[in-house]
């Protein structure tokens, strides 16, 4: 199920049904793929899936020329010395702990978190027609085709400004292509690795946080309080026959999707503790840092 996803430096529309267009002052943030400073974006699909909602994205940020015009100049001075922000990748099967640890990541490094299960939730939650048609693919545990917002929350201005830390995504080889096509490439590709047992019983228990958004365990993270616990949720998804089914399609793609970061992947042992697993990430985060502010340039991750 092919979703086109036309980027051009015109201001051609896309051929086929076009789902959502924006104009040059808003997606002309800046970006070092010549695939980004287009000036025209349009996402179509010949079955589409999922549409972009630009009302509550980049539609409604001012344009870049604005912004500078009404910045101080010494705000502009220190935003030529800043380094670039940091572009990360993490995957894992799931509930590998991939949400937790982008949780203790986003604290310390203030990446923006874009998470691609978050994104569809968030749909069905809205109960739009979009939701329901992923819904559908998320109950059976299968990928969702033509998602396609992603692309758009990478797109905002402060994805762009703090860096972003994309989180379930891509999780196809189809996807990790359109992303590269688009210039979407990560500085690294973590991958936590965690043992099949572990995984079931990491589903079975977990439990969210409606009003924070904040990952439980009711064995290994257990709420805080008595009014967190009686409010707390659990995913559609979450049981023990559905984390199996997604756990299939896991192992359907995995391998296609490490092939195209084989070079910027490290893999973590996911097995232990959350934050001995975040210690190791801190590591390897805190080591890409130091590399960059040396001004080495290439950032080949360190293997684990
Ligand atoms: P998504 O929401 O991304 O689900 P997932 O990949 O199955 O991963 P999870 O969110 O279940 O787990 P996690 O790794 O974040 O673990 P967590 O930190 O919560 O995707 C859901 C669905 O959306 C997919 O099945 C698909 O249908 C669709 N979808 C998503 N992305 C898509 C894409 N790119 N294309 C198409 N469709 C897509 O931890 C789990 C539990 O373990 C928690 O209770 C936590 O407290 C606990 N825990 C975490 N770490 C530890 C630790 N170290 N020790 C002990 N307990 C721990």
């Amino acid at each position: 199920m092919a979703c086109i996803v036309n980027f051009s430096a015109t201001t051609q529309p896309n051929p086929q049904p076009c789902f959502a267009s924006l104009p040059a002052s808003t997606s002309s943030h800046r970006s070092k793929s010549p695939k980004l400073q287009s000036s025209h974006l349009s996402f179509a699909s010949n079955n589409s899936r999922l549409s972009l909602r630009y009302d509550r994205t980049l539609a409604v940020s001012p344009p870049r020329e604005t912004l500078l015009s009404k910045a101080p100049n010494f705000m502009i001075v220190a935003a030529a010395n800043k380094p670039e922000p940091l572009k990360i990748m993490i995957s894992g099967a799931p509930a590998s702990g991939k949400g937790t640890q982008c949780e203790l990541i986003t604290q310390k490094y203030g990446l923006v978190h874009v998470a691609a299960g978050d994104l569809l939730r968030a749909e069905v939650a809205a109960g739009s027609e979009n939701g329901r048609r992923a819904k559908q693919f998320m109950e059976k545990g299968q990928l969702v085709p033509d998602e396609i917002v992603v692309m758009e929350r990478l797109l905002q201005p402060d994805a762009h400004e703090n860096g972003w830390l994309l989180d379930g995504y891509p999780r196809s080889l189809s996807q990790a292509t359109a992303l590269k096509e688009f210039g979407f490439e990560p500085d690294l590709f973590i991958l936590l690795d965690v043992a099949e047992d572990t995984l079931v019983e990491r589903v079975v228990g977990r439990r969210l946080d409606p009003v924070t958004g904040k990952i439980y365990h009711l064995k290994y993270s257990p709420p805080e309080t008595e009014e967190i616990a009686a409010r707390l949720t659990q995913r559609f998804d979450d049981t023990e026959e559905k984390v199996k089914l997604r756990l299939r399609t896991h192992h359907q793609n995995v391998e296609a999707v490490l092939s195209m970061y084989k070079d910027i992947t490290v893999k973590v042992n996911g097995n232990l503790s959350k934050n001995d697993v975040f210690a190791k990430i801190d590591s390897v985060l805190d080591e890409l840092l130091e590399q960059r502010k040396a001004g080495s340039g290439s950032l080949a991750a360190n293997k684990a």
